[in-house]
């Protein structure tokens, strides 16, 4: 990450998610106050795999104007090393390695999440992956598989890795999002590693990245759900790190942040489906109407044609009125941000 890190604030970076931040997706959140750099969806990689067309896009046709990098997923080391060789033949800033996804599938054949039960195996590829790539090599983790008594071993393999990046997603494995995250196993890394660490998880607001930052001390934050959420958020961040006022989004700006994603989305699908549309634009919509009042949450639910959508919106965000900061207290979708404090 070096080179790409500002000089004089933290980074700030859009945190991967897979069927959420596509080629539309960065190019919407860049017109609201870009991150600093992106990370694509995983590639999944084994012996059969190929590039994906779609998140090869991302790469391709990225014109935000900021770098991405491309993201793997997978333990077989061969087929690691022939997908990394074609990711760096592409305009790409780094190649990160996904050591974090939680999902019981993922996990069961030892990939992503699952790789952590096996420290041996991470040292292993990464030791390959680092003799392989040219170019920035990083690593997105977790805290370990079962629980953070596993980080320090973990942290050793790292340190001793020669990548050029961690981002940690404050949790282990098992605690998927459902827990608060852990600042101080972050803040040791920060102390160890000897390339920059960025945090990740759980950062919905201001408020709650500069206390993840002050906790611990990390280059730079990662956001994700709180960024579909709040699409201002980098630049949110961005005039706190400098003292200047921020922006204060209204209902009016949400909506046209959702109709410009549903629009972008539309253009760019192979082929149009309306009521599939609608499905794919409800599971995005669920981060962000999440607890905000007036009932848009429940509406949106129901909602199965175009004019469905589009009507419940206009009935609940055409208004003036500031959004509120944070989800609502004792979220499930943004579980445990209250404890980062303010
Ligand atoms: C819908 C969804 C999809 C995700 N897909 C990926 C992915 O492809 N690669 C990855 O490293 N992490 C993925 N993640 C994890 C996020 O990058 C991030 O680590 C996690 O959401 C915690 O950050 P947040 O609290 O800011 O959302 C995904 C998370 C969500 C909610």
């Amino acid at each position: 990450m070096r080179n790409l890190l500002p000089l004089n604030r933290p980074a700030l970076v859009l945190a991967p998610m897979q069927d959420v931040t596509d080629l539309p997706f960065m190019r919407v959140i860049a017109r609201r106050g870009a991150p600093d750099w992106f990370v694509t969806e995983y590639f999944r990689v084994h012996p059969d795999s190929c590039l994906n067309p779609y998140i090869l896009r991302s790469i391709l046709e990225n014109a935000t104007g900021r770098p991405v990098f491309a993201q793997m997923i997978g333990c077989d080391l061969p087929s690691l090393l022939r997908t990394a060789k074609q990711l760096a033949a592409l305009p790409v800033a780094g190649i990160d390695l996904n050591l974090g996804c939680p999902a019981p599938i993922v996990c069961r054949k030892n990939a992503g999440g699952g790789l952590l039960r096996a420290p041996a195996t991470v040292q292993r590829l990464l030791a390959a992956l680092r003799d392989a790539i040219p170019g920035r090599f990083t690593v997105k983790t977790r805290l370990g598989f079962a629980g953070v008594a596993e980080f320090p071993a973990l942290l050793e393999i790292f340190r001793a890795s020669g990548i050029d990046g961690l981002t940690i997603h404050a949790r282990t494995v098992q605690e998927r999002y459902q827990s608060p995250v852990h600042p101080d196993c972050v803040k040791r890394a920060v102390e160890i590693m000897p390339c920059p660490v960025i945090a990740n998880g759980n950062v919905v607001d201001p408020a709650t990245g500069l206390a993840f930052l002050r906790q611990t001390h990390a280059a730079g934050l990662m956001i994700g759900r709180g960024a579909i959420r709040n699409p201002w958020l980098f630049s949110q961040l961005r005039a706190a790190f400098a003292g200047t006022a921020p922006i204060i989004p209204t209902r009016r700006d949400l909506l046209d942040y959702v109709f410009e994603l549903y629009d972008e989305l539309a253009r760019e699908s192979r082929r149009f489906v309306a009521g599939a549309h609608v499905q794919r634009m409800k599971k995005t919509l669920a981060y962000i109407s999440h607890g905000l009042e007036g009932g848009f949450e429940h509406d949106m639910r129901r909602a199965t044609t175009p004019e469905d959508f589009s009507r419940i919106c206009q009935i609940h965000l055409d208004a003036q009125t500031p959004l509120p900061a944070q989800p609502p207290a004792g979220s499930k979708l943004f579980c445990g941000f209250e404890a980062l404090g303010p």
